[in-house]
């Protein structure tokens, strides 16, 4: 189907991080991690009431995992069939920036990228090793031009997606002859309506996940295997 494909695009979610130590939100075996809630951390109306549950889970968890993170087999495979011309773009849901970190150039990041911080009143952009290392002294981490509020850029639950990205991702989805699915439970919207629009224009669906989704009806395959293994063989 790869070699068959005009036009492949692939959706990720956090099962390809999984193998990177990146724990899933809803996979069977670890679920994220249960000392912060994500009904806190990653909602936008308790982050703006207290910040500090949000910027503690940043110093305990968040930030250390991501400074362990290396891509995987199946990220760096991802990047390889890019540069043959045959993957024309990632649609990812992750916030992990893994896409990017292993040599991939064309990744439409639904959910933002925790990797950049902004302030809230100005925008000023600041790396999470700068906000780390303010931390020590400042916490909750305000913006050193105007003394706002920072935040991670990425979407919070009740916050809307980023509309061009959207809107790109979507265009992806409408043009592409092969769709591939890759970690993720399909469960969050709009993001799982994509496989549905690709396999509705015509588009060969496929899925890897290790456990089943609610789309694997619909799917031309379904592989519930390790994203790794699955990318490494192809
Ligand atoms: N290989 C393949 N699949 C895996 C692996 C692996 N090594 N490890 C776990 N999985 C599968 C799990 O079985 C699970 O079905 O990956 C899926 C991950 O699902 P979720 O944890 O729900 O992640 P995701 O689908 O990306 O969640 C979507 O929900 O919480 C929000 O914004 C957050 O972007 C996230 C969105
Ligand atoms: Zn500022």
């Amino acid at each position: 189907m790869i070699f068959q494909a005009k036009y492949m695009v692939v959706f990720t979610g956090a099962g390809i991080s999984a193998e990177s130590g990146i724990p899933t939100y809803r996979g069977a075996e670890d679920g994220v991690w249960h000392k912060y809630d994500p009904a806190k951390y990653a909602n936008i109306r308790y982050f703006l009431k207290d910040p500090k549950y949000y910027w503690g889970f940043f110093r305990e968890v968040r930030y250390p995992l991501l400074k362990q993170a290396e891509p995987n087999k199946a990220h760096i495979a991802l990047a390889k069939l890019e540069a043959k011309g045959v993957l024309r773009a990632i649609i990812t849901q992750n916030i992990d920036g893994l896409h990017q970190l292993a040599g991939s150039r064309r990744v439409l990041e639904l959910h933002g990228n925790t990797r950049r911080i902004l302030c809230m009143e100005c925008n000023k952009g600041y790396t999470i090793d700068t906000v780390y290392r303010q931390l020590e002294t400042q916490f909750p981490p305000t913006c050193s031009g105007c003394s706002g509020r920072l935040r991670p850029e990425v979407v919070f639950f009740g916050e809307s997606l980023p509309t061009a990205v959207l809107e790109e991702a979507t265009q992806e989805t409408r043009r592409c002859d092969l769709f591939m699915v890759i970690g993720s439970s399909l469960v969050v919207q709009p993001a799982a309506s994509l496989p549905v629009m690709a396999k509705q224009q015509g588009a060969r669906l496929v899925i890897i996940n290790k456990e089943p989704t609610p789309l694997d009806s619909i799917a031309d395959v379904v592989f519930h295997s390790a994203a790794s293994e699955m990318l490494g063989d192809i």
